[in-house]
């Protein structure tokens, strides 16, 4: 049995910064890389996972795992096929949600044994309640180069460190402007180091009209390219570099053919 998936909560206190992009994004590079993933939307006020990957119609999803109604695994999980990413979208109802302890702990419980190498979660905006967060491995705070989102990103760091999360900043919306926060000034309010600068990037509002990841349709577009890095971040915390790849996988396996058939053909 494979070991517990690392988990990573996407989280900002601000809406809007990017938080849905980045998951779904980051979802898919680490999915190219060959991890098994799987990516929740845990924003019960305004699921859009399902909207960003064109899985509006699905009709099971986290709500049901959390209401005991569906298995995670077995009827709740979507495969999307773009990427082969698995994903448990969020379900539009007109009451919203607040899940229970014991519900967050079944849902946590079937994650736990679910043999992911890592899971994304798409969050709202804010804090949630703390019994939540011990579920995670990881926040991956999300600002933008603004001094109220940067304020903001770091109360949410600060209360990660009262409660012993671990948290790194992402920088999106990146645009380069004299009038934009410089990233020395980003750090001092963070009190840290920026993980990644994932620039303003026309190819993602494209790809969220077409429900596809930008990081599948363009993989050289700047934002993918930042995107790319991150997950490589990932790939060498977990121990994945330059490990099952599926294009090398690939290459590799042509080139043992055709030696057995040279060799065969003597
Ligand atoms: N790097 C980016 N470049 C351009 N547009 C972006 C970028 N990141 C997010 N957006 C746009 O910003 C909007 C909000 O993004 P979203 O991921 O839904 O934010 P959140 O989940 O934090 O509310 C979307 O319309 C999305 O297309
Ligand atoms: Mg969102």
């Amino acid at each position: 049995m494979s070991s517990r998936p690392f988990t990573i909560r996407i989280s900002s206190q601000k809406g809007g910064v990017g938080k849905t992009t980045v998951s779904v994004n980051l979802a898919a590079a680490l999915s190219a890389i060959g991890m098994r993933v799987l990516l929740i939307d845990f924003d019960f006020i305004n699921p859009s996972l399902g909207f960003h990957l064109g899985l509006q119609n699905s009709n099971s999803g986290v709500r049901s795992v959390l209401m005991g109604k569906s298995a995670l695994k077995s009827n709740a999980v979507v495969i999307h096929a773009a990427t082969g990413m698995h994903v448990l979208p969020g379900e539009m109802h007109a009451q919203t949600h607040t899940p229970t302890k014991e519900q967050l702990a079944t849902l946590f419980g079937q994650i736990e044994k679910s043999g992911y190498d890592i899971v994304i979660v798409d969050t709202p905006p804010g804090f949630l309640p703390e019994e939540n967060l011990k579920a995670f491995g990881e926040a991956l705070i999300i600002t933008t180069p603004e001094t109220s989102a940067t304020i903001s990103a770091a109360r949410l760091a600060n209360h990660y460190d009262k409660i012993g999360l671990e948290h790194i900043l992402v920088v999106n919306k990146f645009k380069n402007k004299r009038y934009e926060l410089h990233a020395r000034e980003m750090e001092e309010v963070y009190r840290g180091k920026i993980s990644a600068t994932l620039p303003d990037d026309e190819t993602i509002p494209i790809s969220v009209a077409e429900h596809v990841p930008a990081y599948t349709t363009n993989p050289h577009a700047p934002f993918s390219r930042a995107i790319k890095s991150l997950a490589d971040r990932y790939a060498v915390k977990l121990g994945f570099a330059g490990k099952n790849s599926p294009k090398q996988e690939g290459v590799l396996s042509k080139i043992i053919f055709a030696i057995r058939k040279i060799l065969q053909g003597r």
